[in-house]
């Protein structure tokens, strides 16, 4: 079975942009290919060293968000990027071999950089972890020679980088040993956050896969819709409507969002009961999610032993591949 490495940042409490757009992929993935997704820490931690009392906690919102979504432990490894340390060894070699030119040219790199730069009170100066984000995002995914890497297309220029490097050190130390992981973009469907913008849990528009059906309900209920339209019983436009009319399209049905349509376009269809249907259906579609996060909100040491568990078996196969490693470069 061909292999796959995937990892999101441990940024908490993960909203329904992480599930549509990361999350439900990778549930059909788990089936298809052997999957190792992790719970990337210390790539949190190049941008959050100064604010660590939320770290571990972070990493089991997570943890808790993937497993009530179905991210199924008998299926695929899951574990913490920080308990395999095999990775920053890892990292170490290929930080040897990287040219320092690499890493000053990517584009999301360049991006993150500009993101610090403009927030008050962080410092201007981008610190030596964050340089090496995509190298140790290299060593994430050569660490198990995986073939494909699911990603968001801002993801893709790290994974070209690793494909670089791979080439580079396949060709350095003349061996084959490592495979060109491919990039497999995340089919998706992309949701905007409440207010029209890309959701983001710091632009404070998003839904959590983790809100109560009473928070979610007020959230929808304050998503924008057709601005032009003033009264009740004015005709609406639905592809002008910039949130509501998109999430339909995105949580109803064709013959709902058919039926939505219809009925705003005759004014027959207020925006307030349009979205009180729309955060119902919504609840609707996170209902068994929700229940089963609570189970685990309300046994922690399950998410703990599930993540213990993971991260010894990816550690397992890290230290299988790192001896190789260590071997094709010469160590003692
Ligand atoms: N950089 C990714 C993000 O911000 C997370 C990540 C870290 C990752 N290492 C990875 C994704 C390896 C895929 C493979 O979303």
């Amino acid at each position: 079975m061909q292999r796959m490495v995937s990892g999101m940042r441990s940024t908490g409490k993960l909203h329904l942009g992480h599930y549509l757009g990361v999350i439900d992929n990778w549930l059909k993935l788990q089936n298809e290919y052997e999957c190792y997704f992790f719970i990337a820490d210390w790539h949190a931690l190049t941008t959050k060293y100064d604010k660590t009392e939320t770290l571990k906690q972070d990493v089991l919102e997570v943890a808790m968000d993937w497993l009530a979504a179905g991210i199924d432990p008998e299926k695929a490894t899951i574990y913490v990027q920080s308990q395999v340390p095999e990775i920053a060894e890892l990292h170490i070699y290929l930080s040897m071999i990287t040219p320092q030119n690499w890493v000053e040219r990517d584009p999301t790199l360049k991006d993150m950089a500009k993101i610090l730069k403009s927030k008050e009170g962080m410092a201007s100066q981008i610190n030596y972890g964050l340089m090496g984000y995509p190298v140790l995002m290299s060593a994430d995914i050569m660490m198990f020679n995986a073939d494909f890497v699911p990603v968001g297309i801002d993801q893709v220029a790290h994974v070209e980088l690793t494909r670089d490097i791979t080439r580079r050190f396949n060709n350095i130390y003349n061996t084959d040993f490592f495979h060109e992981a491919q990039p497999k973009l995340n089919e998706c469907s992309l949701i905007c956050g409440l207010d029209g913008n890309k959701m983001g849990k710091s632009f404070n528009n998003d839904i959590k896969i983790s809100d109560t059906a009473e928070v979610t309900a007020k959230k929808v209920m304050s998503a924008i819709t057709d601005r032009s339209r003033m009264r009740k019983y004015d005709p609406g436009h639905p592809e002008d409507c910039e949130v509501a009319f998109k999430y339909w399209k995105i949580f109803g049905s064709e013959d709902e969002v058919e039926t939505v349509r219809c009925e705003c376009e005759k004014g027959a269809r207020g925006c307030a009961d349009c979205k009180r249907q729309l955060g119902a259906k919504i609840n609707e579609r996170f209902a068994q999610i929700r229940e089963r996060r609570r189970y685990y909100e309300e046994h922690p040491e399950v998410v703990k032993q599930i993540l213990a568990d993971g991260s010894a078996k990816a550690r397992k196969e890290a230290q299988n591949i790192l001896r190789e490693v260590k071997n094709i470069i010469g160590m003692y």
